[in-house]
């Protein structure tokens, strides 16, 4: 995530570029900073924390003139702190710049860098970008922002000034978003609209690949390639509330429908063609993945349900004894946790408390602590020798959906990274599944398209007393995020089981019209579940399935079914959670609740 702003016009820069942040702030909130051109000078102001700190600083420490840039950072290289805040400047103080995203071959870039004699100051990615640019300047700016992108590989969209040449901001658009907004005498840049709308209404959006050279008359767009681009910019018609949730009525929406995105940022720079993965914030020691005797998983809500996946994948890939448990019980269990095994800590926002607790223990126990969670700096993060952070970007609606799935892809690649390293995956098995990893974005988007038909189904089942979820392996998995995103919106009591577990006691609860989800992507055993949906419908359960879309026979059985594109079974929870996510939003908007504060919750549970 991030976000960046740029401003070239008469007004003042410091004003308009901190009021710009603000509409940003959803965007990540680790630290913020500006950078405005005075007299042929730049100068910087930037700070850890909240804008408002950023703004307090800027009231002891103004700055004049009326160009600049602005960044509200979510971490994702080098924790949040005011070294590591944008904007970024090289050592001459010359050039200075913005960016939104991921430099991924930053590493030999700055190597190089480093042999050429440039002194680096932050642990970012983003600063290689801004030597690049004064290494490439010849007199104008375009031309060394040209050559200097053209080095770097990954995801940018990025927002450069020169001292030498005021008035002038040049940025450029690879995946990460980017706007430039046009009004009488002024230009704005933004990576969305809503930053920018109180100024104007004329907005042009950057394509990848493009990049935009603007001052305060205009903006002229040309491809990096140097090809010019005409397109005339719209008029926004919606205002900034919306927009500010891309046009979705809640942000619970709004993360559901960027899954593809998080699946394919989780992914960037990690995992290779040949299925071998390099996860930069794991460093193990010689010999330990060989000499690996167990894993543990702990995690609390959502993160356990993505714990639950992961057990099963490593307990298959790597043929090692992987035990969960919720942290809350883990830390007062006295297992016996030894040296010689792992610990997976999973948070998204890294600072649950029960879950620190039991991370703590673990690496008391001399268990090797490995941090899966979304933020950058994290306590969590802190604690763990090992760290592997999804990119989810932040999370803003309680109920937690992207990071779910960001956390069951930082799993596979997990899997990937260790089983290649013990021998328990093969080179082929492993292209394999690199294979259908990659087409999951794609898959993912198309999930997405049953929204309509899942809001039909929604308003039959909104308010029911009670609904219960089965499923059996990988799918019993799925099944309980799916229960818990229900209850935790729409109010209503809702259980997960095995499948094989509803003869055993809770069949007793199915009566007419109760209604059943029943997950069955699992091919192995698809016949069993199969049986387990009968036993349901004998009853009279309403039965809505996800299933494959080629599944031919399921029909037969339920009354609704909510088809996913099919994956690897292995890899089936990132795409059969999607109708549940979708379904419990529905059920919550049809209910009329507060779908992205739920009542008694918290997003972040830091007590015990
Ligand atoms: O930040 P964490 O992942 O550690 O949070 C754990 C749970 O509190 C969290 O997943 C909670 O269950 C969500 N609200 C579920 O949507």
């Amino acid at each position: 995530m991030c976000g960046i702003v740029g401003y070239v016009g008469a007004r003042d820069a410091q004003e308009l570029l901190v009021a710009s942040l603000r509409r940003l702030e959803y965007r990540g909130y680790d630290s913020a900073g500006i950078a405005i051109t005075n007299n042929g000078r730049i100068e910087v102001r930037k700070s850890a924390g909240k804008l408002q700190r950023l703004d307090d600083l800027l009231e002891d420490q103004p700055i004049v003139g009326t160009t600049g840039i602005g960044h509200t950072r979510w971490a994702t290289h080098g924790v949040p702190n005011d070294v590591n805040a944008h904007p970024h400047t090289d050592a001459s103080g010359d050039f200075v710049l913005v960016h939104n995203g991921i430099i991924e071959n930053f590493l030999s870039l700055k190597e190089a860098l480093l042999e050429d004699g440039h002194e680096f100051r932050s642990d970012t990615d983003t600063e290689v970008l801004v030597h690049l640019v004064a290494d490439e300047y010849d007199g104008d700016l375009l031309e060394a922002v040209r050559r200097a992108i053209g080095r770097a590989k990954g995801a940018y969209a990025v927002v450069v000034m020169c001292a030498h040449e005021p008035g002038r901001i040049v940025a450029a658009r690879m995946i990460s978003p980017l706007v430039v907004g046009f009004a009488d005498g002024e230009t704005f840049l933004a990576s969305d609209i809503p930053a920018i709308l109180p100024y104007t209404r004329s907005v042009l959006v950057i394509n990848d690949g493009e990049m935009v050279d603007i001052n305060a008359d205009g903006a002229t767009v040309q491809t990096i390639e140097g090809e010019p681009v005409h397109r005339t910019p719209m008029e926004v018609t919606w205002d900034a509330g919306q927009a500010e949730k891309g046009g979705y009525p809640h942000f619970m929406l709004k993360e559901i429908f960027e899954q593809p995105a998080v699946i394919e940022e989780t992914l960037r720079g990690r995992l290779q063609s040949d299925g071998s993965v390099i996860l930069e914030g794991a460093d193990f020691p010689a010999g330990f993945v060989a000499g690996l005797e167990k894993i543990w998983i702990t995690a609390c809500g959502t993160a356990y349900h993505a714990g639950l996946v992961g057990r099963d994948v490593l307990e298959k890939v790597l043929r090692i004894p992987i035990e969960i448990d919720y942290a809350h019980e883990l830390r007062y269990r006295d297992p016996l946790i030894r040296p010689g095994t792992m610990t997976i800590a999973i948070s998204q926002s890294g600072e649950t408390a029960d879950t620190l607790a039991a991370g703590r223990l673990a690496t008391e126990l001399g268990s090797r602590l490995l941090a899966l969670t979304n933020v950058v700096g994290s306590t969590l993060s802190r604690d763990a020798a090992d760290i592997l952070y999804t990119r989810a970007g932040p999370e803003i609606a309680v109920a937690s959906t992207k990071a779910y799935t960001a956390m069951l892809i930082g799993t596979y690649l997990l899997a990937l990274r260790l089983g290649l390293e013990r021998g328990t995956l093969t080179a082929a098995g492993a292209a394999q599944l690199a294979g259908e990893l990659r087409a999951l974005p794609e898959k993912a988007n198309r999930a997405l398209d049953m929204d309509a038909d899942i809001a039909k189904i929604a308003g039959r089942i909104a308010g029911v007393d009670d609904i219960y979820f089965i499923g059996r392996g990988l799918d019993y998995a799925v099944a309980t995020e799916g229960s818990l995103k229900l209850k935790e919106i729409s109010y209503m009591h809702s259980e997960a089981m095995p499948a094989g577990e509803l003869k055993h006691g809770t069949l007793a609860l199915i009566t007419e019209g109760t209604p059943v989800v029943v997950v069955l992507t699992q091919s192995h055993l698809y016949d069993k579940t199969i049986s387990g949906l009968q036993e349901v419908k004998a009853r009279g359960a309403r039965v809505m399935a996800v299933a494959y879309e080629d599944d031919t026979e399921v029909a037969k059985y339920a009354n609704h079914v909510l088809r996913i594109p099919r994956t690897a079974d292995f890899l089936s929870p990132v795409l059969s959670i999607i109708p549940l996510q979708l379904l419990a939003y529905h059920i919550a908007k049809e209910l009329g609740h507060d779908i992205d504060m739920p009542r008694n919750l918290a997003k972040s549970v830091t007590v015990e």
